[in-house]
């Protein structure tokens, strides 16, 4: 059974009869566990109505570009942003034309050429059509641009002719979309993560603890799972699930945090720190709860262990990643921190009102030594395949 699991796929449905097969798709890919958003052009809204889609996919299906209403609720640069991947299914002769040209003057190739995220196509045509020079120039074109191509298969046409050009089956789309999130790319590797807050005792049912929610660090676990690592994750309280393919190790406190990091860094190809590790805990739990009497209480506090410099630090130590949350010159700070802490990346991000924290959406600027790379604002799941990419780059000496 394929997995995509936290994944949200843009279905993109063109004009061709084929489109009937695409309504059987979105419950392929929603059964893997894919948010599913479906964006029709007018053609692929001749075929099979929004209706049927949106009642499918469980979301509205978006079909114009330059409605007020509907750009308002999710416009064509959210779509674009929002998708980790675009699945054109199906892909029609002209859209792949339109695509090749990059025109914007529809919703669907407005989100394409709007998007950072992968894009595939599975073309359904007569097998004319496929042959036409035109349109092979175009596929060459796309494959020259990144574009994956899915298909199409052989065999009888709606049209009554046989040969290439038939739109591949639901099943084997759902499962070529689950393949672009497995790069294979650190499947030599042990991966060992920090994530999530800790939660530092001050009596029996008190704590001292902080806002993050640990996605960014699930995020990572998840992302590094699918390159193929052996993912360890050490993760503070959250309520999150724990990714497919990831060995979760729940702890509390900062203390409890480094014991588990040092019993399994020695086994570590790379150490990723996203937890939010409390720097400092209560010098002294109380026994029992502490009873308000008087009008202000001083709680003594004592520095935690500097988990990931503790790390670095290490004689044979992993490859090291830290992050630096920071609220003004996010850039000078992080490089300070990079060098203080004597690790090999850092990624860096600026805290807001509705960003980092606990959002589901962040930017990050990853440092190293000798290279800086921004990531442009995206889903933490986009952003931690993006990181889990440069670290594999960076680690092989491919340069960022
Ligand atoms: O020094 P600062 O807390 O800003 O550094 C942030 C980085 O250091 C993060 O990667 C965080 O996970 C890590 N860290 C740590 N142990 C601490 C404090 C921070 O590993 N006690």
């Amino acid at each position: 059974m394929i997995s995509l699991n936290n994944k949200r796929i843009l279905l993109g449905v063109s004009g061709s009869i084929a489109a009937y097969k695409s309504a059987e798709l979105v419950r392929r890919l929603k059964e893997a566990n894919a948010e599913v958003r479906v964006v029709l052009t007018k053609g692929g809204a001749e075929f099979v109505t929004p209706l049927t889609f949106q009642a499918l996919s469980g979301n509205p299906a978006h079909t114009n570009l330059l409605d007020t209403e509907t750009e308002a609720a999710m416009g064509h640069i959210e779509l674009a942003r929002w998708a980790d991947a675009i699945l054109i299914a199906p892909a029609s002769a002209n859209f792949i034309a339109r695509l090749a040209q990059g025109r914007a003057d529809d919703l669907l190739s407005a989100i394409c050429l709007a998007t950072s995220s992968t894009v595939a196509i599975a073309p359904a045509m007569n097998q004319q059509m496929w042959a036409n020079a035109a349109t092979q120039e175009n596929l060459q074109q796309l494959k020259q641009r990144d574009i994956l191509q899915f298909g199409p298969g052989d065999g009888n046409q709606a049209c009554g002719e046989t040969g290439p050009g038939r739109m591949l089956e639901a099943s084997q789309l759902a499962a070529h979309v689950a393949e672009i999130f497995e790069t294979g790319l650190l499947s030599e590797d042990t991966v060992l993560l920090i994530a999530g807050p800790t939660q530092e005792a001050i009596d029996p049912v008190r704590y001292l603890s902080n806002r993050s929610s640990g996605k960014m660090g699930y995020a990572i676990a998840q992302a590094a799972a699918e390159a193929g690592a052996k993912v360890i994750l050490i993760s503070g309280p959250t309520s999150l699930a724990t990714p497919p393919r990831v060995e979760r190790i729940n702890v509390r406190s900062a203390q409890q945090m480094f014991d588990a990091v040092m019993q399994h860094v020695a086994h570590s190809d790379i150490f990723i720190s996203a937890a939010a590790v409390a720097d400092y805990r209560p010098v002294r739990i109380a026994g029992q709860k502490i009873k308000k009497t008087e009008d202000t209480l001083t709680l003594e506090l004592q520095r935690n262990p500097d988990i990931l410099a503790e790390v670095a630090a290490l004689k044979n130590a992993p490859f090291t990643v830290g992050f630096a949350a920071e609220t003004e010159n996010l850039e000078q700070y992080a490089r300070e921190k990079l060098a203080r802490k004597g690790i090999d990346m850092i990624a860096a991000n600026l805290v807001g009102e509705d960003i980092a924290f606990e959002a589901d959406e962040n930017t990050l600027l990853v440092l190293t030594a000798e290279n800086k790379q921004p990531l442009a604002r995206a889903s933490k799941f986009i952003l931690g395949r993006q990181l889990i990419d440069i670290i594999a780059k960076q680690k092989y000496n491919v340069s960022i």
